[in-house]
């Protein structure tokens, strides 16, 4: 049953919905939060999220990529990422960062300087080439994410979420499109992994055995020459040898034409849980938590998919930008369908309104309250 606990190491996740991790751009120029984004953390654990994870976090200012991320690059950040963990905490929620390096996807002008990758080689959607890292380099983006997971523990969140998927660095790493090392760090497929391993034994040996450690993983890239589910399967069992307490099965980059992450016209039950091919051949292989994500709508398929083994949890982005309150509306009535329609608009005011909101909310609000825009 969708709302029976889980484990996800060492904490208790009161049934099997996860915010997945959805960037808001609530944030300052240096990745503090503004007050509007512990107040939607909030309203996420009131309305029955049982895990919430952040939008994306930067780890280093060279890892950013869009305006008003958060970031936890830098101590000064820790009494302010302490306010949104306390804010969750306050109402009973349990809260993960989601930590992030850009890599190759993403722009001097965001950044301030030219990006880095494994190798020269351009990200699909993205035109520059990256500057290839060298090993020094490689070293201190390792350290650099290990003083990011020790700063929001310091925090006092509940866990950490390394993005590992959708083309940023760790999966530029992992894919043999993006990466094109003939050093330890590229080749083999256990060479490609070896930047994800450095990553986890560095935050392992900061935070503990007890912090909670989970991995967003592409079940496949979408592309010609990037990773295949073959490679995820077994980058998920390595994962879990090194003690990674679950794993979220997403797939695609900003390139992958119809097979992006962040698909538009769920419409239909038969493109709602577009990612669950992937996630059942991972949950065939490893025995800690595999959360999907992508297209989920329906409760009833929920159901389905957890009965039938596809995964344990079920992570949801943009059903509860429009619904933040979706997993309680489930609870009281499960043949309730989303009602976001997948339509994507909900990126803008993020980048022109200083945080996301459901734009066709609000617009259906406006219709309804026809005087209360005319005051203005
Ligand atoms: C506004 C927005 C921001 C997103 N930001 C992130 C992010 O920071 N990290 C991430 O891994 N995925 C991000 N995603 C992708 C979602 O986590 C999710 O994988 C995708 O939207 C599919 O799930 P959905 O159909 O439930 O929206 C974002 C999606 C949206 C709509
Ligand atoms: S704008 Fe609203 S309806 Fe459109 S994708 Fe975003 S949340 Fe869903």
């Amino acid at each position: 049953m969708p709302f029976e606990p889980v484990e996800i190491g060492n904490i208790i996740v009161p049934n099997r919905f996860m915010r997945s991790a959805t960037w808001e751009g609530m944030c300052e120029e240096d990745g503090k939060p503004t007050p509007k984004l512990p107040v939607l953390y909030r309203k996420l654990a009131e309305g029955g999220t049982g895990l919430i994870v952040t939008g994306y976090t930067y780890i280093h200012p060279r890892g950013k990529q869009m305006i008003g991320t958060l970031g936890a690059w830098s101590d000064h950040l820790v009494p302010f990422l302490a306010q949104v963990a306390d804010a969750v905490h306050k109402v009973g929620g349990s809260i993960f960062s989601q930590l992030m390096h850009a890599g190759a996807q993403t722009s001097q002008r965001a950044t301030g300087d030219a990006p880095i990758g494994p190798s020269p080689v351009p990200s699909p959607f993205y035109s520059g080439i990256p500057e290839k890292m060298s090993a020094e380099q490689i070293k201190s983006t390792v350290l650099d994410f290990a003083g990011a997971a020790a700063r929001i523990k310091a925090a006092g969140f509940d866990g950490v979420q390394l993005h590992g998927a959708h083309g940023y660095l760790i999966n530029q790493f992992l894919s043999p499109m993006t990466n094109r090392r003939d050093d330890n760090y590229g080749g083999s497929a256990r060479n490609r992994f070896r930047f994800l391993e450095e990553v986890v034994s560095a935050i392992r040996s900061d935070v503990g055995d007890d912090f909670p450690l989970t991995v967003k993983l592409s079940g496949s890239d979408n592309l010609e020459g990037g990773i295949r589910i073959d490679d995820a399967v077994e980058s998920a069992v390595r994962l879990e040898e090194l003690g990674i307490d679950a794993i979220e099965v997403s797939a695609g980059t900003s390139g992958s034409g119809d097979g992006v992450p962040v698909r538009k016209r769920i419409n239909s039950l038969d493109r709602e849980g577009y990612n669950a091919v992937y996630s059942i051949r991972i949950k065939e292989k490893v025995n800690v938590p595999v959360i999907l994500v992508g297209g989920l709508r329906s409760f009833s398929l929920i159901e389905r998919l957890l009965e039938e083994g596809y995964a344990d949890m079920f992570a949801l982005s943009r059903p509860l930008i429009r619904e933040p309150d979706l997993v309680n509306i489930w609870r009281d009535n499960p043949s309730h369908r989303a009602t976001c329609i997948s339509c994507n608009l909900c990126f803008r005011p993020g980048m022109k309104e200083g945080g996301i909101y459901c734009v066709v909310e609000k617009k259906l609000a406006e219709r309804k309250e026809p005087d209360k825009g005319s005051q203005n």
